[in-house]
């Protein structure tokens, strides 16, 4: 019996090892800067492309694409973010996420966030921001 109850401890364990290896945490700390109020309200993702910004975020983007850090669905778990601090935003986290608006994605996004791994992305053009604003809003939160 005390023996099931150390396997069964064990495997919990294994389990709770492997999937937080998959995504970032959630919650997750968030100390991210605010953007200036008039930009946090912004949204022109309605006339946006969310096709186009899937492009941006897999491929494109410079000096590399947001994947590497964000990871492929989102999560935050992208190669190279696992050895970030603070670690790359998990889109996939709701918690976090519910009170990112796309104004505010958008101006990180542009301008970066100081003293973290996030740089500013000045090659994209405004519409391109949109453009992967709106792919993540739409295919990554949830
Ligand atoms: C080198 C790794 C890296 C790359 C590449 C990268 N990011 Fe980030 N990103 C981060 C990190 C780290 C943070 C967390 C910053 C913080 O805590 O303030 C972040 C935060 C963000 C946020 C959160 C803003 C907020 O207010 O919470 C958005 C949106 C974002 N990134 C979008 C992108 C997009 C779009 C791209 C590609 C164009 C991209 N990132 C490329 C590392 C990266």
């Amino acid at each position: 019996m005390k023996k099931l109850l150390v396997l069964g401890v064990l495997a919990v364990f294994t389990l709770f090892t492997a999937s937080s290896a998959l995504a970032s945490k959630c919650p997750q700390p968030r100390k991210t800067k605010s953007a200036p109020a008039g930009t946090a309200k912004m949204d022109k993702t309605g006339s946006a492309d969310a096709a186009a910004g899937k492009k941006i975020y897999t491929k494109t983007a410079k000096p590399m694409a947001c994947k590497m850090c964000h990871g492929d669905s989102g999560g935050g778990d992208g190669k190279l973010g696992k050895a970030l601090k603070p670690a790359p935003r998990n889109f996939a986290c709701a918690e976090t996420m519910k009170d990112v608006s796309a104004g505010q994605m958008f101006w990180i996004i542009k301008n970066g966030s100081k003293g973290t791994g996030m740089v500013a992305h000045k090659s994209l053009k405004d519409a391109d921001i949109w453009n992967v604003v709106k792919y993540i809003r739409e295919e990554l939160m949830h």
